[in-house]
């Protein structure tokens, strides 16, 4: 297997695979379905229109999941690796949880949001939110209630930080996917955006997808791949 450290510019894009082993499930588990619901029912725009306090439940529900579980040994080996070689790596994930935070990493680019910030429909400013979202909840940046939600990007909605991203994809020598099932685009373009640039591309997952752009595709869990090919 390649190792991380005779690279120079790295992008890694995470997604559920990497958290899995911290207790927290996937989305595209066999049954289709996320903790029991359907993908739409919760993590749409028009889901939220219809009916804001199920998605709003469903939400408090996974922040409260996450003071349960703890970051694991792919998180730590990521967040060890930034910390050697602040300037090689980018870290960007799917994942709405904190996890990379919690095992030291810093300046995780989440393109779809995050669990523990809140969004106010009404100044459009993101915030820090840790406890459970109501319909009744106050902006604190305007003091406006009734307007705050999960600041998560759902389905339909255009993922953050993209053009930085495609900045650092474009300038990469190593881009290495780890867990995702490269279902959902953008990010799912993002392996032939750095092939093109000329990066060896890697896939570390439980079950390897069949994407043609891949240079590498290594086939196992997380805890075990991650720290083999991030180890200092
Ligand atoms: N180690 C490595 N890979 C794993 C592990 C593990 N322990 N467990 C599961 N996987 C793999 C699965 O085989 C699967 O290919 O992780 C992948 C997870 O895929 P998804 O559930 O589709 O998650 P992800 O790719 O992150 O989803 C992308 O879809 O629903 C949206 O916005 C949501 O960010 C999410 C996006």
């Amino acid at each position: 297997m390649i190792l991380a450290r005779d690279f120079n510019n790295i992008v890694v894009l995470s997604g559920a695979g990497l958290s899995a082993e911290s207790g927290l499930r996937t989305f595209r588990d066999a049954d289709g379905l996320w903790e029991g619901h359907r993908v739409e029912d919760v993590c749409t725009p028009e889901a939220y229109a219809r009916d804001a306090q199920t998605v709003l439940r469903f939400y408090n529900a996974r922040r409260t999941q996450l003071k349960d579980v703890k970051a694991n040994a792919a998180h730590r080996a990521l967040a060890d690796f930034q910390r050697r070689h602040p300037k090689k790596i980018s870290l960007v994930t799917q994942n709405v949880d904190d996890l990379l935070e919690r095992a030291g990493a810093s300046e995780v680019i989440h393109m779809h949001g995050e669990l523990l910030k809140g969004l106010c429909t009404a100044c459009n400013k993101r915030f820090a939110w840790s406890e459970a979202m109501e319909l009744s909840s106050s902006c604190p940046e305007c003091g406006k209630r009734g307007c705050v939600r999960p600041d998560i990007v759902w389905f339909g909605e255009v993922p953050y930080h993209m053009a930085d991203i495609e900045k650092r994809l474009h300038n990469c020598d190593l881009f290495v996917a780890i867990g995702t099932s490269g279902q959902v685009y953008p990010a799912a373009g993002f392996v032939s955006a750095a092939a093109a640039a000329g990066a060896e591309t890697v896939e570390l997952n439980l079950e390897n997808s069949q994407s043609p752009w891949f240079s590498e595709k290594v086939s196992g869990r997380a805890c075990e791949l991650v720290p083999h090919m991030f180890r200092l």
